[in-house]
């Protein structure tokens, strides 16, 4: 099978939208949102905050929104993005220009048509978590906003390449007084990676639960430290996405199950996981 991705990728990708279309529009509801705020939070990164009732209050932690970019028939796919954060009848998201999509979205005036809130999303149980840990690299500090909200006292540690990369600071400050920014060419924050303080908190006995979310790297090495310190942990997984709502299987990743359970759709089943779940 090709994958859209491949070599003449907007053709592949008009064939796939017609795959996908009949579940896209009758599987699950799109909301048109009106843009209500856009600004540039990083270079090449937009911010940008929609209204809609329904679509914000239905919005979970973890959960993403499947964007129709452009009208441009070439760019029929639409692109997965978290959700940052809901307030009131408002939903806010963040994403990286990357290529066509993500630079058509960045362009978008007025009106969006936005399909979600999708997938599965971090479990918050404040009962049974006391001390918990949430740990973002990149992109992936973005979706870490609205569940830091709702967890009670959360750690947060956050790192990125740059100083002009630090975004969403306050946001996450006001969560936890005590948040560690780190930058790798220290830059900003602490010179070292988000992992280092994350460690020593294990190490210290303040982390019961971690959830996370950034590069693959980073998943690894936080997995690898929550089996080594014995504490539960979720992992928010990124993956080229088709449909977005389980239909086209472009989007699995590998986990611990047996036969066809092994391979999980990223859009359905996650994008959140738990970590002793997942092969990575
Ligand atoms: C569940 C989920 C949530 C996401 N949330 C965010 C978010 O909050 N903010 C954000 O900036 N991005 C997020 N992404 C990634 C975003 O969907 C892609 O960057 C976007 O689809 C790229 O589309 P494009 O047309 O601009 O680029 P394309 O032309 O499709 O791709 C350009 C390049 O971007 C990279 N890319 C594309 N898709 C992905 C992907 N899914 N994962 C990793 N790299 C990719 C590849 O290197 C590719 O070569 C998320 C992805 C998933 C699956
Ligand atoms: S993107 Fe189609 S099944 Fe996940």
């Amino acid at each position: 099978m090709v994958e859209p991705w491949e070599s003449n990728h907007e053709m592949n990708e008009t064939k796939w939208h017609l795959l996908v279309n009949k579940g896209d529009k009758h599987m699950e509801q799109a909301h048109i949102c009106k843009i209500i705020r856009k600004v540039e939070a990083a270079p090449g990164v937009m911010d940008f905050t929609v209204q809609n009732a329904a679509l914000s209050a239905a919005a979970k932690p973890g959960q993403f929104i499947h964007v129709k970019c452009s009208d441009d028939v070439a760019l029929p796919l639409r692109r997965p993005i978290s959700i940052c954060d809901t307030e009131g009848d408002t939903l806010r998201f963040l994403f990286q220009i990357k290529g066509k999509g993500t630079a058509a979205l960045a362009k978008q005036e007025g009106e969006l048509d936005i399909l979600g809130p999708l997938g599965t999303g971090f479990l918050v149980d404040n009962e049974r978590f006391h001390n918990p840990a949430v740990i973002g690299g990149g992109l992936g500090t973005y979706p870490l906003l609205m569940l830091a909200k709702q967890l009670e006292n959360p750690r947060v540690f956050l790192g990125f390449r740059t100083k002009e990369l630090v975004t969403l600071e306050q946001e996450f400050a006001a969560e936890d007084p005590q948040l560690a920014i780190c930058t790798d060419d220290g830059s900003y924050g602490y010179k070292c990676l988000a992992t280092a303080p994350l460690e020593m908190a294990l190490k210290a006995g303040q982390v019961d639960v971690i959830y996370t979310c950034g590069p693959l790297p980073m998943l690894k090495v936080v997995k690898e430290l929550s089996e080594r310190y014995g504490v539960k942990c979720q992992i928010s997984m990124e993956q080229r996405m088709g449909c977005g709502i389980g239909a086209c299987l472009t989007c699995t990743c590998e986990t611990k199950g047996e036969g066809t359970w092994k391979h999980k759709r990223v859009c359905k089943n996650g994008p959140v996981f738990w970590a002793d779940d997942l092969v990575l």
